[in-house]
């Protein structure tokens, strides 16, 4: 891109023009143009309070505000030229102002402010607007999850360890078990969100400011609930990107999960769920190809932001107090990570709420593979063997089974007392998956009256957060 040729805001003590690699290459600004509202709103606040301090005239303060505004319009509009001589957003905004109200007032802003404390303030502002949007976003998901359990209690399906069919559960328990990841992730992002509460303004370059600022009313103006209280962390603390990195990285560990899930699901061989044609594509070559690209996606996705969360980490590590032009390198991680993360739970949402169980196959698989040969060794526990002893019985039932191919419900009362005389009729209410369902009825567990607790309780942990 070619550059104009602006006045450097800094370049007193300069005689040499910057060459142009060097500028195109420490220039942010075609990524952090996307704090221009952050940007302007901590300049605004800043400018109110330098006025009502005293620190510069009230009107023009007012001056600097009316200038602020207009330029927000303009960036709005598409009217703005963002400039690369310009480095970063910070300066580009300060030099339209000196055209707007002229350089005398606009030269006024940056009192008692350095482009370190204002960058940690965008941060900090702009995350906690996205924080929010990210929970809202995961709480629609958990809600299309929670929707989509109770519209299917009755759905059986076979529950796996290790890729093997193990025992029977709901398919609403199953979905269940996502609704606490994505609560869990809620919560983290609460946190997150949270301790980013407090405003780094007033830090200055690095040692804080000798102005008479009121860091209070700044804070107070743009939502925080306090002052940072050491100005070398506040301009060097990038945790609020850390932290937001690692819980989106969560998120998505999560969601490639369950994607994972849904790519099996929805093969022939499991033919468990069927994805929307709209969320599916097919093959140049291959003409019955359905593929479930969307789900796939998400889990690729998920690399992407384990990538960037690994990005910052590095960049930080080791850097020594306090500001270092590395730390310019945090936005595009968390610009991209947020973007994904954003763009996963909005199609998993659609794709969650369009998704087609098929019960039948569920249903029929989960009553394969002797998924109830715990609940008989459970049996014969109730009838006084001890549990090492009953599993060894059952097993060998198992075996003897497969050898002849027989079902455990091919099995005579005779064959049953073969292997142990404690077997009784009664153990055909044990037999079936729904039985052993239902005898899963301590808290937490796959019984359909727990899994309607669960329901309750996320629905009411929505709403309370809806709010
Ligand atoms: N564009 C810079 C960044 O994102 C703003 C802070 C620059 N501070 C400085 N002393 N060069 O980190």
């Amino acid at each position: 891109m070619k550059s104009q040729k602006p006045k450097k805001l800094w370049g007193g003590r300069f005689t040499a023009p910057t060459d142009e690699l060097v500028e195109e290459f420490t220039a942010s600004i075609n990524f952090d143009q996307r704090l221009y509202a952050e940007d302007i709103a901590g300049s605004v606040a800043h400018a109110r309070m330098l006025g009502s301090q005293k620190i510069i005239s009230v009107s023009d303060a007012d001056i600097l505000i009316a200038g602020l505004q207009q330029i927000k319009e303009e960036i709005e509009a598409g009217e703005f030229a963002f400039s690369v001589a310009l480095e970063d957003i910070h300066m580009n905004i300060e030099s339209r102002l000196s055209e707007v109200v002229g350089p005398e007032i606009a030269g006024r802003l940056h009192t008692g402010r350095s482009r370190n404390d204002q960058v940690a303030l965008d941060l900090r502002l702009f995350l906690r607007h996205q924080l929010s949007r990210v929970m809202s976003l995961v709480l629609k998901l958990t809600e299309v999850l929670v929707d989509r359990s109770a519209g299917n209690l009755n759905v059986i399906m076979p529950g796996f360890t290790h890729l093997q069919q193990a025992q029977p559960v709901l398919f609403s328990h199953h979905l269940m078990a996502y609704v606490e990841m994505l609560k869990r992730d809620y919560e983290r992002l609460a946190d997150c969100h949270d301790r980013l509460s407090l405003s780094p303004l007033g830090s200055g370059a690095l040692a804080g400011s000798s102005f008479p600022l009121d860091r209070q009313m700044v804070a107070d103006e743009l939502g925080f609930s306090g002052i940072t209280a050491n100005s070398l962390d506040a301009v060097s603390d990038r945790d609020g990107v850390a932290e937001a990195l690692f819980d989106f990285s969560l998120l998505m560990v999560h969601l490639s999960r369950f994607c994972e899930e849904l790519v099996l699901w929805s093969s022939v061989q499991f033919n468990f769920i069927t994805l929307s044609d709209s969320f599916c594509t097919g093959s140049s070559i291959m003409p019955q190809k359905k593929n479930p690209d969307v789900p796939e996606l998400i889990r690729g996705k998920s690399g992407r932001v384990v990538g960037s969360l690994v990005s910052l980490l590095i960049t930080m590590k080791s850097l020594p107090l306090a500001y270092n032009k590395d730390m310019q390198e945090d936005k595009e991680p968390l610009f991209d990570a947020l973007d994904t993360v954003v763009g996963s739970l909005r199609i998993m949402t659609t794709m969650i709420r369009e998704l087609k169980i098929n019960s039948d196959s569920m249903a029929e698989q989960a009553g394969a593979g002797f998924s109830t040969a715990t609940e008989l060794a459970d049996y014969l526990v109730r009838k006084g063997l001890p549990f090492r002893l009953s599993h060894e019985i059952v097993g060998k039932t198992v075996s003897f089974c497969e050898q002849n191919d027989l079902l455990f419900t091919d099995l005579t009362m005779d064959q049953w007392q073969q292997f142990s005389p404690l077997f009784h009729e009664d153990l055909f209410t044990v037999l079936l998956p729904q039985d052993s369902v239902d005898a899963k009825d301590l808290f937490g567990g796959t019984a359909l009256v727990r899994v309607l607790d669960q329901i309750k309780l996320t629905r009411q942990f929505i709403a309370d957060r809806s709010k």
